[in-house]
């Protein structure tokens, strides 16, 4: 028996994304977003409320950063997620993150959060409120690489939303192969 739970904004597995911005005077600020997704081969999308001081950022400059949120920074990543920077200017300073200017956008980089895409704006549509972005480059710190210079999620240690129960997870252990796997069914 199938129980059914309604409309609901749940489903699995859920990102936890971290978008950072500049602010008018110059300041970064950020926000925690779980509505997004890859939605091309070179583009992300993500719903971003228009009230949120971070679309009035990127409106303006047209670049924002996404790093993954890590397990050993799930208490800075909440924070941004729960407080606004238009309600409290020292919401930046209270997370303890490094901003660096990114060389491919108008926007931070956060030392903290060792991966990011780099992404310019290319739409925002008011009434849905997805944004989309072009990603022009993903970067990682090299501690987070493998012995082939890939990005490691192991070291990385991304941690996921679960909708249900307002939680955040980590990663489980590997399962199998994409576009392998299957082949045995062919
Ligand atoms: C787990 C989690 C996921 C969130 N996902 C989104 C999202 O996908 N889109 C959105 O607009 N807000 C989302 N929020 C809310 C914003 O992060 C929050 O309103 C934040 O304070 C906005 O900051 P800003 O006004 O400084 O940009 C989420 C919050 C949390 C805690």
């Amino acid at each position: 028996m199938r129980k059914n739970f309604g409309a609901k904004p749940q489903m699995y597995p859920m990102p936890v994304l971290i978008i950072a911005t500049y602010n008018a005077d110059g300041t970064p600020n950020a926000m925690n977003a779980a509505w997004g997704c890859m939605a091309d081969a070179d583009k992300i999308c993500i719903f971003v409320a228009a009230a949120h001081k971070t679309m009035e950022n990127i409106l303006a400059r047209k670049g924002f950063t996404v790093s993954m949120a890590t397990k050993e920074q799930l208490i800075p990543a909440d924070y941004v997620g729960i407080v606004s920077g238009n309600d409290d200017p020292e919401k930046w300073v209270k997370t303890g993150w490094n901003a660096e200017k990114s060389t491919f956008v108008d926007a931070p980089l956060i030392r903290e959060l060792p991966m990011a895409l780099e992404c310019e704006m290319l739409s925002y549509d008011e009434e849905s409120e997805m944004l989309m972005g072009r990603i022009l480059n993903v970067s990682a710190e090299e501690n987070i690489l493998d012995e082939n210079g890939k990005i490691d999620v192991r070291k990385l240690d991304p941690i996921s939303y679960d909708p249900v129960h307002h939680a955040y997870l980590t990663l489980g252990e590997k399962a199998g192969n994409a576009f392998s796997d299957g082949k045995k069914l062919k």
